[in-house]
């Protein structure tokens, strides 16, 4: 028996002033987007904002469905309009924010799993890593190199 061992690196940002002027852009567009959030069921907004390589910002949030499941987060919400109205474009950087409506978010969202799956398809896809990068509503703001950085051992296309 071998042992695996994963090890990762995140840089940890104290808040959102302490990020890039650029990258202060790109948060704001996902707070914004978090507003128009449609979350009457969980009270959970987030908002998503993408940069991609020919300087479009493609935003999304989470839309909810009293069905739970018909619903889907903000990230996929914002990854699969990139797709659709940008094929071409390469996906360059992710912000993202949440903000629950009954408390104060102050510590770090990442992205669920099946975000972080549907992310690593356009990874692989541009062969081209994407910065993500997470916060709550305050405070605290972490940034990943890459997806595949959030997602180790993941399952990709080359099985099939
Ligand atoms: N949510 C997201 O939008 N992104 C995530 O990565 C995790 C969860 C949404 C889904 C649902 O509308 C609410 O947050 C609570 O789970």
């Amino acid at each position: 028996m071998n042992e695996i061992k994963i090890e990762t690196t995140l840089e940890v940002y104290n808040d959102f002033n302490e990020l890039s002027k650029a990258m202060q852009n790109l948060m704001t567009a996902a707070i914004e987007a978090r507003e128009n959030a449609y979350a009457p069921y969980s009270k959970f907004n987030v908002g998503a904002a993408i940069l991609l390589d020919n300087n479009e910002v493609v935003i999304g949030s989470n839309q909810e469905n009293a069905c739970f499941p018909s619903g889907l987060c903000a990230e996929r919400t914002a990854i699969f309009y990139a797709g659709a109205k940008y094929p071409k474009a390469k996906i360059l950087k992710m912000a993202i924010t949440a903000a629950s409506q009954n408390q104060i978010t102050d510590k770090p969202i990442p992205p669920c799993g099946a975000c972080r799956q549907s992310i690593a398809e356009y990874e692989m896809k541009q062969d081209l890593p994407i910065e993500i990068y997470f916060m709550g509503a305050q405070g605290k703001v972490i940034k990943s190199h890459s997806l595949a950085n959030l997602l180790p051992l993941l399952f990709e296309s080359s099985v099939l």
